[in-house]
Protein backbone atom coordinates (compact mmCIF):
# COMPACT_ATOMS: atom_id res chain seq x y z
CA UNK A 1 0.00 0.00 0.00
CA UNK A 2 2.83 2.04 0.20
CA UNK A 3 3.47 2.46 -3.23
CA UNK A 4 -0.19 3.98 -3.97
CA UNK A 5 -0.19 6.20 -0.62
CA UNK A 6 3.14 8.19 -2.15
CA UNK A 7 1.65 8.13 -5.45
CA UNK A 8 -1.58 9.94 -4.15
CA UNK A 9 0.41 11.73 -1.97
CA UNK A 10 2.04 13.20 -4.71
CA UNK A 11 -0.63 14.05 -6.32
CA UNK A 12 -2.38 15.28 -3.37
CA UNK A 13 0.81 17.75 -3.44
CA UNK A 14 -0.03 18.36 -7.43
CA UNK A 15 -3.51 19.24 -6.89
CA UNK A 16 -5.17 22.21 -8.84
CA UNK A 17 -7.88 24.16 -6.11
CA UNK A 18 -7.33 27.81 -5.62
CA UNK A 19 -10.92 28.12 -5.04
CA UNK A 20 -11.90 25.47 -2.26
CA UNK A 21 -8.60 25.51 -1.54
CA UNK A 22 -8.97 21.43 -0.79
CA UNK A 23 -6.77 19.13 -2.00
CA UNK A 24 -7.06 15.79 -3.01
CA UNK A 25 -5.02 12.95 -4.54
CA UNK A 26 -5.97 9.78 -5.66
CA UNK A 27 -4.44 6.44 -6.64
CA UNK A 28 -5.82 3.34 -8.01
CA UNK A 29 -3.70 0.26 -9.08
CA UNK A 30 -4.38 -1.53 -12.26
CA UNK A 31 -4.88 -5.51 -12.74
CA UNK A 32 -1.52 -5.40 -14.51
CA UNK A 33 0.21 -3.59 -10.86
CA UNK A 34 0.67 -0.45 -12.34
CA UNK A 35 -0.20 2.68 -10.18
CA UNK A 36 -2.20 5.96 -11.79
CA UNK A 37 -2.71 8.88 -9.70
CA UNK A 38 -4.51 11.56 -10.26
CA UNK A 39 -5.34 15.12 -8.41
CA UNK A 40 -8.73 17.08 -7.81
CA UNK A 41 -8.55 19.99 -11.09
CA UNK A 42 -10.81 22.92 -9.98
CA UNK A 43 -11.80 25.93 -12.44
CA UNK A 44 -13.21 29.14 -12.55
CA UNK A 45 -17.04 27.21 -12.58
CA UNK A 46 -15.98 25.59 -9.41
CA UNK A 47 -17.24 22.85 -8.02
CA UNK A 48 -17.49 21.86 -11.68
CA UNK A 49 -14.34 20.32 -11.48
CA UNK A 50 -12.76 16.85 -11.89
CA UNK A 51 -12.30 14.57 -8.44
CA UNK A 52 -9.22 12.89 -7.95
CA UNK A 53 -10.27 9.29 -7.97
CA UNK A 54 -11.84 10.20 -11.85
CA UNK A 55 -8.40 11.94 -12.92
CA UNK A 56 -6.93 8.60 -11.38
CA UNK A 57 -9.09 6.31 -13.16
CA UNK A 58 -8.77 8.23 -16.16
CA UNK A 59 -4.96 8.14 -16.49
CA UNK A 60 -5.58 4.16 -16.29
CA UNK A 61 -8.46 3.94 -19.02
CA UNK A 62 -6.29 6.31 -21.27
CA UNK A 63 -2.98 3.68 -20.36
CA UNK A 64 -5.38 0.52 -21.76
CA UNK A 65 -6.41 -0.92 -18.31
CA UNK A 66 -10.08 -1.56 -17.24
CA UNK A 67 -9.59 -3.31 -13.32
CA UNK A 68 -8.80 -1.63 -10.52
CA UNK A 69 -7.27 -3.92 -7.68
CA UNK A 70 -7.12 -1.32 -4.64
CA UNK A 71 -7.72 1.95 -4.32
CA UNK A 72 -6.36 5.02 -1.66
CA UNK A 73 -7.72 8.70 -1.65
CA UNK A 74 -5.14 11.55 0.42
CA UNK A 75 -6.86 14.22 2.00
CA UNK A 76 -5.99 17.02 4.53
CA UNK A 77 -8.51 18.25 7.44
CA UNK A 78 -9.55 16.34 10.39
CA UNK A 79 -12.18 14.55 9.22
CA UNK A 80 -12.62 11.42 7.27
CA UNK A 81 -13.07 11.76 3.58
CA UNK A 82 -14.67 9.32 1.11
CA UNK A 83 -15.15 9.41 -2.25
CA UNK A 84 -18.33 11.22 -3.73
CA UNK A 85 -21.14 9.41 -5.12
CA UNK A 86 -19.78 10.16 -8.68
CA UNK A 87 -16.80 8.93 -7.67
CA UNK A 88 -17.85 5.73 -5.72
CA UNK A 89 -19.77 4.66 -8.88
CA UNK A 90 -16.82 5.12 -11.04
CA UNK A 91 -14.50 3.12 -8.59
CA UNK A 92 -17.24 0.46 -9.06
CA UNK A 93 -17.26 0.34 -12.78
CA UNK A 94 -14.18 -0.68 -12.81
CA UNK A 95 -13.64 -2.93 -9.56
CA UNK A 96 -15.42 -5.53 -7.08
CA UNK A 97 -16.89 -4.77 -4.35
CA UNK A 98 -14.41 -6.48 -2.18
CA UNK A 99 -11.65 -3.93 -3.52
CA UNK A 100 -10.14 -2.08 -0.72
CA UNK A 101 -10.08 1.44 -0.60
CA UNK A 102 -7.53 3.41 1.79
CA UNK A 103 -8.81 6.76 3.10
CA UNK A 104 -5.55 8.50 3.92
CA UNK A 105 -4.76 11.88 5.47
CA UNK A 106 -1.93 13.35 4.23
CA UNK A 107 0.38 11.54 6.79
CA UNK A 108 -1.32 8.26 7.84
CA UNK A 109 -3.85 5.73 6.47
CA UNK A 110 -7.23 6.65 8.62
CA UNK A 111 -9.81 3.76 7.62
CA UNK A 112 -9.69 0.72 4.67
CA UNK A 113 -12.82 0.15 3.36
CA UNK A 114 -14.00 -1.66 0.90
CA UNK A 115 -15.69 -0.44 -2.39
CA UNK A 116 -18.91 -2.00 -1.57
CA UNK A 117 -18.97 -0.56 2.28
CA UNK A 118 -18.25 2.73 0.70
CA UNK A 119 -21.75 3.11 -0.76
CA UNK A 120 -23.75 2.55 2.78
CA UNK A 121 -20.96 4.08 4.56
CA UNK A 122 -21.12 7.57 2.87
CA UNK A 123 -24.85 7.64 2.60
CA UNK A 124 -25.99 6.26 5.97
CA UNK A 125 -26.06 9.13 8.75
CA UNK A 126 -26.61 12.27 5.84
CA UNK A 127 -28.93 10.64 3.98
CA UNK A 128 -30.96 9.73 6.78
CA UNK A 129 -31.09 12.83 8.60
CA UNK A 130 -31.58 14.42 5.42
CA UNK A 131 -29.14 16.83 5.96
CA UNK A 132 -27.12 15.40 2.26
CA UNK A 133 -23.84 14.80 2.57
CA UNK A 134 -21.78 15.37 5.45
CA UNK A 135 -18.35 14.83 6.80
CA UNK A 136 -17.66 12.68 9.66
CA UNK A 137 -14.92 12.53 12.50
CA UNK A 138 -12.46 9.47 12.14
CA UNK A 139 -14.22 7.32 14.92
CA UNK A 140 -17.39 8.07 13.89
CA UNK A 141 -19.06 4.39 12.67
CA UNK A 142 -21.73 6.85 10.54
CA UNK A 143 -20.17 7.75 6.70
CA UNK A 144 -20.33 10.61 5.12
CA UNK A 145 -19.28 12.23 1.33
CA UNK A 146 -16.72 14.36 1.92
CA UNK A 147 -18.84 17.29 1.90
CA UNK A 148 -18.19 21.09 3.96
CA UNK A 149 -21.86 19.89 5.62
CA UNK A 150 -20.33 21.44 9.46
CA UNK A 151 -17.22 21.62 7.78
CA UNK A 152 -16.75 25.02 6.74
CA UNK A 153 -16.97 26.96 3.76
CA UNK A 154 -14.29 26.54 1.06
CA UNK A 155 -13.25 23.53 3.26
CA UNK A 156 -14.76 21.28 0.73
CA UNK A 157 -13.14 19.75 -2.32
CA UNK A 158 -14.81 20.53 -5.85
CA UNK A 159 -14.75 17.11 -6.89
CA UNK A 160 -17.92 16.20 -5.99
CA UNK A 161 -19.89 16.21 -9.25
CA UNK A 162 -22.49 13.60 -7.63
CA UNK A 163 -24.25 15.53 -4.84
CA UNK A 164 -23.59 14.01 -1.97
CA UNK A 165 -20.37 16.20 -0.57
CA UNK A 166 -22.39 19.49 0.81
CA UNK A 167 -22.20 22.33 -1.04
CA UNK A 168 -21.48 20.85 -4.08
CA UNK A 169 -23.97 18.58 -5.00
CA UNK A 170 -27.29 19.54 -6.52
CA UNK A 171 -28.94 16.17 -5.57
CA UNK A 172 -27.78 14.34 -8.83
CA UNK A 173 -28.15 10.73 -8.08
CA UNK A 174 -28.03 11.21 -4.64
CA UNK A 175 -30.96 13.13 -3.87
CA UNK A 176 -32.61 11.91 -6.78
CA UNK A 177 -32.46 8.32 -5.65
CA UNK A 178 -33.78 9.95 -2.31
CA UNK A 179 -36.91 11.29 -4.26
CA UNK A 180 -37.13 8.25 -5.79
CA UNK A 181 -37.24 6.41 -2.39
CA UNK A 182 -39.81 8.56 -0.82
CA UNK A 183 -41.60 8.03 -3.55
CA UNK A 184 -42.26 4.57 -3.49
CA UNK A 185 -42.94 5.13 0.84
CA UNK A 186 -45.54 7.49 -0.46
CA UNK A 187 -47.13 5.18 -2.98
CA UNK A 188 -47.12 1.97 -0.39
CA UNK A 189 -49.32 4.61 1.73
CA UNK A 190 -51.68 5.65 -0.75
CA UNK A 191 -51.37 3.79 -3.99
CA UNK A 192 -55.32 5.40 -4.78
CA UNK A 193 -53.80 8.89 -4.86
CA UNK A 194 -51.95 10.43 -7.71
CA UNK A 195 -51.23 14.63 -6.17
CA UNK A 196 -51.99 16.86 -8.63
CA UNK A 197 -50.63 20.36 -6.17
CA UNK A 198 -47.71 20.35 -3.90
CA UNK A 199 -48.09 22.52 -1.08
CA UNK A 200 -45.43 23.65 1.31
CA UNK A 201 -46.75 25.26 4.26
CA UNK A 202 -44.52 28.07 6.16
CA UNK A 203 -44.00 28.88 9.76
CA UNK A 204 -47.69 28.89 11.55
CA UNK A 205 -49.45 27.70 8.39
CA UNK A 206 -49.19 24.02 9.35
CA UNK A 207 -52.75 24.21 10.51
CA UNK A 208 -53.94 24.54 6.63
CA UNK A 209 -53.11 20.75 6.33
CA UNK A 210 -55.84 20.05 9.05
CA UNK A 211 -58.59 20.95 6.00
CA UNK A 212 -57.16 17.92 3.62
CA UNK A 213 -59.87 15.34 3.60
CA UNK A 214 -59.36 11.61 3.58
CA UNK A 215 -55.84 12.54 4.96
CA UNK A 216 -53.02 10.03 5.17
CA UNK A 217 -50.05 11.54 7.34
CA UNK A 218 -46.40 10.47 6.72
CA UNK A 219 -43.55 11.36 8.93
CA UNK A 220 -40.63 13.00 7.06
CA UNK A 221 -38.84 10.76 9.50
CA UNK A 222 -40.13 7.48 7.24
CA UNK A 223 -39.37 9.49 4.16
CA UNK A 224 -35.38 9.13 2.98
CA UNK A 225 -33.76 12.18 2.63
CA UNK A 226 -36.20 14.33 3.99
CA UNK A 227 -35.52 16.69 6.73
CA UNK A 228 -35.69 16.39 10.06
CA UNK A 229 -37.99 20.18 10.90
CA UNK A 230 -36.35 21.31 13.87
CA UNK A 231 -38.33 24.84 14.13
CA UNK A 232 -41.61 25.22 16.15
CA UNK A 233 -44.57 25.90 13.57
CA UNK A 234 -42.86 23.30 11.52
CA UNK A 235 -44.05 19.54 12.13
CA UNK A 236 -42.27 17.88 9.64
CA UNK A 237 -44.93 15.99 8.25
CA UNK A 238 -46.13 15.30 4.75
CA UNK A 239 -50.28 14.70 4.20
CA UNK A 240 -51.82 13.51 1.37
CA UNK A 241 -55.43 14.02 0.25
CA UNK A 242 -57.71 15.73 -1.33
CA UNK A 243 -58.44 20.11 -0.95
CA UNK A 244 -61.35 21.21 -2.70
CA UNK A 245 -61.23 18.00 -4.64
CA UNK A 246 -57.89 18.29 -5.60
CA UNK A 247 -55.46 15.76 -4.84
CA UNK A 248 -52.59 17.18 -2.78
CA UNK A 249 -49.50 16.69 -1.17
CA UNK A 250 -48.60 19.23 1.30
CA UNK A 251 -45.57 19.44 3.16
CA UNK A 252 -45.91 20.44 6.67
CA UNK A 253 -42.78 21.66 7.24
CA UNK A 254 -39.58 22.93 5.44
CA UNK A 255 -35.78 23.19 5.92
CA UNK A 256 -34.10 25.97 6.41
CA UNK A 257 -30.41 27.27 5.66
CA UNK A 258 -30.02 28.59 9.17
CA UNK A 259 -30.66 25.55 10.36
CA UNK A 260 -27.27 24.35 9.17
CA UNK A 261 -28.13 22.61 5.78
CA UNK A 262 -27.20 23.11 2.32
CA UNK A 263 -29.53 24.55 -0.36
CA UNK A 264 -29.29 21.64 -2.08
CA UNK A 265 -30.59 19.79 1.06
CA UNK A 266 -34.49 21.30 0.02
CA UNK A 267 -33.80 19.47 -3.56
CA UNK A 268 -35.61 16.49 -2.11
CA UNK A 269 -39.01 18.07 -1.85
CA UNK A 270 -39.87 19.65 -5.00
CA UNK A 271 -38.37 16.22 -6.52
CA UNK A 272 -40.54 14.01 -4.68
CA UNK A 273 -43.71 16.00 -5.41
CA UNK A 274 -43.24 16.26 -8.83
CA UNK A 275 -42.21 12.41 -9.27
CA UNK A 276 -45.49 12.09 -7.15
CA UNK A 277 -47.01 13.19 -10.03
CA UNK A 278 -47.76 17.41 -8.87
CA UNK A 279 -47.09 19.74 -11.78
CA UNK A 280 -47.72 23.16 -9.39
CA UNK A 281 -46.51 23.66 -6.03
CA UNK A 282 -47.60 26.59 -4.18
CA UNK A 283 -45.06 27.65 -1.46
CA UNK A 284 -46.05 29.65 1.58
CA UNK A 285 -44.53 31.46 4.05
CA UNK A 286 -44.24 34.09 6.90
CA UNK A 287 -42.42 37.19 5.52
CA UNK A 288 -41.48 40.99 7.05
CA UNK A 289 -42.98 43.95 5.09
CA UNK A 290 -40.61 46.71 3.69
CA UNK A 291 -43.49 48.47 2.39
CA UNK A 292 -45.71 50.44 5.07
CA UNK A 293 -49.00 49.49 3.39
CA UNK A 294 -48.24 45.78 4.01
CA UNK A 295 -49.72 45.64 7.50
CA UNK A 296 -49.41 42.56 9.65
CA UNK A 297 -51.82 40.46 8.50
CA UNK A 298 -51.82 41.22 5.00
CA UNK A 299 -51.45 38.04 2.43
CA UNK A 300 -49.24 38.74 -0.65
CA UNK A 301 -48.71 37.19 -3.66
CA UNK A 302 -45.14 37.05 -4.76
CA UNK A 303 -44.47 37.94 -8.30
CA UNK A 304 -40.63 37.24 -8.21
CA UNK A 305 -37.58 36.90 -5.50
CA UNK A 306 -34.07 38.30 -5.03
CA UNK A 307 -31.80 35.36 -3.59
CA UNK A 308 -29.30 36.90 -1.24
CA UNK A 309 -28.94 33.42 0.47
CA UNK A 310 -25.28 33.21 -1.08
CA UNK A 311 -26.35 29.85 -2.12
CA UNK A 312 -27.95 27.96 -5.03
CA UNK A 313 -29.73 24.63 -4.45
CA UNK A 314 -28.75 23.59 -8.12
CA UNK A 315 -25.19 24.24 -7.57
CA UNK A 316 -23.09 21.01 -8.20
CA UNK A 317 -23.56 18.47 -11.19
CA UNK A 318 -26.53 18.76 -13.20
CA UNK A 319 -28.60 15.50 -14.00
CA UNK A 320 -30.03 16.72 -17.05
CA UNK A 321 -32.90 13.73 -16.31
CA UNK A 322 -34.17 16.38 -13.48
CA UNK A 323 -34.02 19.82 -15.45
CA UNK A 324 -31.77 21.44 -17.44
CA UNK A 325 -28.04 22.43 -15.94
CA UNK A 326 -29.31 26.46 -16.47
CA UNK A 327 -32.41 27.11 -15.78
CA UNK A 328 -34.31 30.14 -17.09
CA UNK A 329 -36.06 32.11 -13.92
CA UNK A 330 -37.66 35.08 -15.82
CA UNK A 331 -40.62 33.71 -14.80
CA UNK A 332 -40.35 31.41 -11.47
CA UNK A 333 -43.76 32.66 -10.54
CA UNK A 334 -46.19 31.63 -12.98
CA UNK A 335 -48.16 34.75 -14.49
CA UNK A 336 -51.27 32.76 -15.38
CA UNK A 337 -51.71 30.98 -12.42
CA UNK A 338 -51.03 34.59 -10.40
CA UNK A 339 -53.12 36.33 -12.71
CA UNK A 340 -56.15 33.45 -11.82
CA UNK A 341 -54.95 33.98 -7.87
CA UNK A 342 -55.82 37.34 -8.18
CA UNK A 343 -59.23 36.79 -10.30
CA UNK A 344 -60.45 34.25 -7.11
CA UNK A 345 -59.01 37.19 -4.57
CA UNK A 346 -61.03 39.71 -6.07
CA UNK A 347 -64.30 37.09 -6.07
CA UNK A 348 -63.67 36.12 -2.42
CA UNK A 349 -62.92 40.06 -1.51
CA UNK A 350 -59.69 39.10 0.17
CA UNK A 351 -57.34 42.06 -0.93
CA UNK A 352 -53.87 40.24 -2.64
CA UNK A 353 -51.26 43.10 -3.01
CA UNK A 354 -48.20 41.26 -5.20
CA UNK A 355 -44.49 42.04 -4.34
CA UNK A 356 -41.09 41.06 -4.85
CA UNK A 357 -40.17 38.70 -1.46
CA UNK A 358 -36.11 38.73 -1.04
CA UNK A 359 -34.82 35.57 1.08
CA UNK A 360 -31.88 36.31 3.61
CA UNK A 361 -29.94 33.30 5.29
CA UNK A 362 -31.02 34.16 9.01
CA UNK A 363 -32.01 32.94 11.79
CA UNK A 364 -30.98 36.82 12.72
CA UNK A 365 -33.72 38.85 11.40
CA UNK A 366 -32.17 41.90 9.81
CA UNK A 367 -30.75 45.47 11.00
CA UNK A 368 -32.81 48.26 9.89
CA UNK A 369 -29.54 49.31 7.29
CA UNK A 370 -30.15 46.39 5.82
CA UNK A 371 -33.72 46.71 5.20
CA UNK A 372 -33.35 49.92 3.88
CA UNK A 373 -30.97 48.09 1.38
CA UNK A 374 -33.30 45.73 0.54
CA UNK A 375 -35.75 48.56 -0.36
CA UNK A 376 -33.33 50.28 -2.80
CA UNK A 377 -32.68 46.64 -4.45
CA UNK A 378 -36.71 46.46 -5.23
CA UNK A 379 -37.54 44.00 -2.42
CA UNK A 380 -41.35 44.21 -0.75
CA UNK A 381 -40.50 40.95 1.73
CA UNK A 382 -38.46 39.55 3.57
CA UNK A 383 -37.73 36.08 4.41
CA UNK A 384 -35.65 32.98 5.28
CA UNK A 385 -37.15 30.22 3.02
CA UNK A 386 -39.16 29.92 -0.20
CA UNK A 387 -36.18 30.47 -2.79
CA UNK A 388 -34.25 27.45 -2.83
CA UNK A 389 -37.95 25.46 -3.13
CA UNK A 390 -38.60 28.04 -5.58
CA UNK A 391 -35.37 27.07 -7.83
CA UNK A 392 -35.45 23.65 -7.14
CA UNK A 393 -38.95 23.51 -8.36
CA UNK A 394 -38.76 25.23 -11.81
CA UNK A 395 -35.85 23.19 -12.55
CA UNK A 396 -37.65 19.66 -11.94
CA UNK A 397 -40.71 21.20 -14.35
CA UNK A 398 -42.88 22.41 -11.53
CA UNK A 399 -45.27 25.59 -11.89
CA UNK A 400 -44.83 28.14 -8.86
CA UNK A 401 -46.70 30.31 -6.83
CA UNK A 402 -45.85 31.75 -3.95
CA UNK A 403 -48.14 33.58 -0.94
CA UNK A 404 -46.73 35.24 1.38
CA UNK A 405 -48.50 36.13 4.75
CA UNK A 406 -46.98 39.64 6.73
CA UNK A 407 -46.00 38.82 10.15
CA UNK A 408 -44.60 41.99 10.61
CA UNK A 409 -43.27 45.08 9.15
CA UNK A 410 -39.59 44.55 9.17
CA UNK A 411 -36.61 45.90 11.29
CA UNK A 412 -36.41 49.67 11.28
CA UNK A 413 -40.12 50.01 10.38
CA UNK A 414 -41.70 48.28 13.38
CA UNK A 415 -42.10 50.12 16.54
CA UNK A 416 -40.91 47.19 18.83
CA UNK A 417 -38.31 44.36 18.38
CA UNK A 418 -39.24 41.62 15.88
CA UNK A 419 -39.73 38.15 17.22
CA UNK A 420 -40.40 34.37 16.15
CA UNK A 421 -43.62 34.07 18.54
CA UNK A 422 -44.52 37.15 16.50
CA UNK A 423 -44.67 35.45 13.66
CA UNK A 424 -46.40 32.39 14.54
CA UNK A 425 -48.85 34.14 15.92
CA UNK A 426 -49.79 36.66 12.90
CA UNK A 427 -49.47 33.57 10.42
CA UNK A 428 -52.25 31.61 12.71
CA UNK A 429 -54.28 34.89 12.23
CA UNK A 430 -53.95 35.20 8.19
CA UNK A 431 -53.97 31.57 7.80
CA UNK A 432 -57.68 31.36 7.63
CA UNK A 433 -57.86 33.74 4.52
CA UNK A 434 -55.15 31.79 2.85
CA UNK A 435 -56.79 28.79 3.18
CA UNK A 436 -59.63 30.37 2.12
CA UNK A 437 -57.87 31.80 -1.36
CA UNK A 438 -56.14 28.28 -2.09
CA UNK A 439 -59.71 26.65 -1.79
CA UNK A 440 -61.36 28.87 -4.18
CA UNK A 441 -57.82 28.64 -6.43
CA UNK A 442 -57.63 24.75 -5.98
CA UNK A 443 -61.86 24.63 -6.88
CA UNK A 444 -61.10 26.61 -9.93
CA UNK A 445 -58.11 24.60 -11.10
CA UNK A 446 -59.97 21.02 -10.29
CA UNK A 447 -61.16 21.54 -13.85
CA UNK A 448 -57.78 21.95 -15.66
CA UNK A 449 -55.95 19.29 -13.58
CA UNK A 450 -58.55 16.77 -14.37
CA UNK A 451 -56.49 13.90 -15.55
CA UNK A 452 -56.41 13.45 -18.79
CA UNK A 453 -56.64 9.88 -18.99
N1 LIG B 1 -37.37 39.01 8.40
C1 LIG B 1 -37.02 37.77 7.97
N2 LIG B 1 -37.83 36.75 8.03
C2 LIG B 1 -39.06 36.93 8.54
C3 LIG B 1 -39.48 38.18 8.97
C4 LIG B 1 -38.60 39.28 8.92
O1 LIG B 1 -38.90 40.41 9.29
N3 LIG B 1 -40.76 38.02 9.41
C5 LIG B 1 -41.09 36.71 9.21
N4 LIG B 1 -40.07 36.06 8.68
Amino acid sequence: MQDLFEAARAAFGNAHAPYSRFHVGAAVRGASGRIYAGANVENASYPEGNCAEASALAAMVAAGERRITEALVVAAGERLCTPCGGCRQRLAEFGAPEVAVHLCAPDRLRRTVTLGELLPLSFSLGAAEGMGPRVVPENDDGGGGCGEDGNGGGEDDSRDAGGERGGAGNGGPGVGQEARSAVEVVRARRPDLRPRVGLILGSGLGGLAAAIEDATAIDYAELPGFPRASVAGHAGRLVLGAFAGVPVACLQGRVHLYEGVPAHAVNVLPRTLRALGCELLILTNAAGALRPDLVPGSVVLIEDHINLLGQNPLTGANDPALGPRFPDLSEVYDAALRARCQSVAARLGIALPGGVYLATPGPSFETPAEIRAFRVLGADLVGMSTVPEAISARHCGLKVLGLSIVTNLAAGLAAHPLSHEETLTQAAGAAVTVERLLHGLLEELAHDLQDPA
